[in-house]
């Protein structure tokens, strides 16, 4: 349902509950919290109990507080606006490399790469990669080489596809590798 929509707040939502949450299981509460809390003002203006309420059985509480946080702050601060840089967006609780280079390329159009799970497992099969993923000189090479593969002007769908074609076909186990595009 996020990709239906083209507001950052919702792009916003979505990627926060994904973080650490299956798609299948984000969608009831992405409609839920959506329709409870519309856009950013409203967020801003409610109870921390009942932002909880909305998150509970998702886990992971500490991304409730921050997006709740985080909304307020881009109310007193940004006028009700989201930033619309990925420096600006890093300013946020809860915003990481990944949500707001995911944020930025899917809602605003910018030409950022994005990297989780599934997109390093990507790249290290397509460009043989060895190195360990969790060191960081070769996480920085992964964040280069995301960023050099992006067609100018559509991140935000190359993005979400490399992120499906690792949750679908470039699985970790059992690789559809017949079904590669
Ligand atoms: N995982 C997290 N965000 C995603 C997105 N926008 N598309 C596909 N998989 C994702």
């Amino acid at each position: 349902p996020w990709r239906r929509r083209t507001d950052p707040y919702a792009v916003w939502v979505s990627e926060v509950m994904l973080q650490q949450t299956r798609v299948s299981a984000v969608v009831p509460y992405f409609e839920r919290f959506l329709e409870l809390f519309p856009d950013v003002a409203a967020l801003a203006a409610a109870r921390r109990d009942r932002v909880l309420k909305a998150w509970e059985g998702m886990g992971y509480y500490a991304r409730a507080r921050n997006l709740h946080a985080a909304a307020r702050l881009v109310v007193r601060r940004h006028g009700g606006r989201l930033p619309r840089t990925v420096e600006g967006l890093r300013e946020l609780p809860g915003v990481g490399p990944y949500t707001a280079g995911a944020v930025a390329s899917i809602a605003f159009g910018l030409d950022e790469p994005v990297l989780d799970a599934n997109v390093v497992r990507v790249l290290c099969r397509v460009f043989c990669l060895a190195g360990d993923p969790s060191r960081a000189a070769v996480r920085r090479r992964l964040w280069e080489l995301a960023r050099r593969l992006i067609p100018r002007g559509r991140a935000g769908a190359f993005n979400q596809a490399l992120m499906d074609l690792g949750a679908t076909v470039c699985l970790p186990r059992r690789p559809r590798c017949e079904g590669c595009p």
